[in-house]
């Protein structure tokens, strides 16, 4: 029956740390960055820490995982389900496949989106082994039919499946193996109570310290055998808004701008050099960022601004500047969110050098 109703929502799977990483296709990883290649992705998996214990940041939640890790390893049961929420690039498919790896076992991962229909989250559900891993991205994008299958299957491991339409139609249930389900979501306010009630625990992630980020970057110079010292890298880490995967894609920027310029060693100089070459303000502002305050400075000229109006005016979906671009301007302090729109803070006003009009 599986065989069935296979779509192509499973993105990737794997039983091994090497080829766990091979089809994945997480959507945020490009709203993140349109401009991404398909080998910057490659690159950036293979940075990807496969045990807790090279986890760098994240101090409070990686704790957590350690204990719920450890006593289902004692107990020999299958963990509980786990919801990560916060912004795109923090590293929340990375935990779960660390949490997969320590518990020792598969991972599938798939998104919200991808599960279309009842049966493909069915057909994903009943290939799982015992004890696997199932991660969702984007859960909270899920449709309400598919997360009505999720229920039984998260709380009692058995399915509800309707066979057959009208008064033909039957139901049928359906066991399946204890297995652990992770979510990841950006935006914990858009899941629905049902769903968010079944998770055992939920994890927020938070924006990296720019030590720990320079640390991720001293780890990833190291994996990609480039020269840096620890300037070079805080210069690198201070631009990278608090992301990980950010950080790893101007490591590899200024990599490149370093092998042309400066015989390949990383230091403060050339990376500061290097990423106003590329644009990369020194708060980690890109183009995007830029538009958004003078927008929100000049063309509005400091009046409050609705999520719409300012989506239309920069030709951007509403939910990547909500999800994407303003929790890191909302923690920079540059923008408010009012009750009446977005304003720019005077902090905004004095990174563009414009004086602010409450002065
Ligand atoms: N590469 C990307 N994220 C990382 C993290 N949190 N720790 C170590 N290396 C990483």
């Amino acid at each position: 029956m599986a065989a069935d109703m296979g779509g192509d929502s499973v993105l990737w799977e794997a039983d091994d740390a090497s080829s766990r990483v091979e089809s994945q296709n997480i959507s945020n990883t490009r709203a993140m960055d349109p401009a991404l290649s398909d080998e910057d992705l490659g690159i950036d998996r293979s940075l990807r820490p496969k045990r807790l214990e090279e986890y760098i940041g994240q101090s409070r939640v990686k704790e957590n995982l350690r204990v719920l890790i450890e006593a289902s390893l004692q107990r020999n049961e299958t963990m509980d389900h786990l919801l990560f929420s916060g912004p795109p690039g923090l590293g929340k498919t990375t935990l779960a496949t660390v949490v997969a790896n320590e518990l020792g076992v598969n991972i599938k991962a798939t998104s919200g989106p991808a599960i279309e229909r009842a049966g493909d989250l069915a057909a994903i559900l009943t290939n799982l082994e015992p004890g696997d891993v199932l991660f969702i991205d984007e859960i909270h994008r899920l449709n309400h039919s598919v997360e009505e299958v999720l229920y039984p299957a998260m709380e009692d491991y058995f399915l509800d499946i309707v066979i057959g339409k009208g008064p033909a139609a039957r139901s049928l249930r359906l066991d399946i193996v204890p297995f652990t389900l992770i979510g990841a979501t950006t935006r914990t306010g858009l899941l629905t109570g049902p769903l968010r009630d079944r998770f055992g625990m939920a994890f927020r992630l938070d924006y990296y310290s720019t030590e720990e980020l320079a640390d991720i970057v001293m780890r990833s110079a190291g994996k990609l055998g480039v020269g840096i010292d620890r300037d070079g890298a805080l210069e690198i880490a201070s631009r990278s808004r608090g992301t990980p995967r950010l950080a790893n894609r101007l490591l590899k920027r200024v990599r490149d701008f370093a092998e042309v310029k400066a015989q390949g060693y990383i230091n403060d100089t050339i990376a500061a050099e290097a990423l106003s070459f590329f644009e990369v303000d020194e708060l980690g502002l890109d183009i995007m960022d830029n538009k958004i305050l003078s927008l929100l400075t000049q063309t509005f000229a400091g009046r409050p601004v609705g999520l719409n109006t300012l989506a239309s005016a920069l030709g951007e979906d509403a939910h990547t500047i909500e999800d994407v671009y303003e929790p890191f301007l909302l923690q920079k302090g540059l923008i408010d969110r009012t009750a009446k729109g977005r304003v720019a803070t005077k902090r905004a006003y004095d990174h563009l050098g414009i004086r602010y009009p409450m002065d």
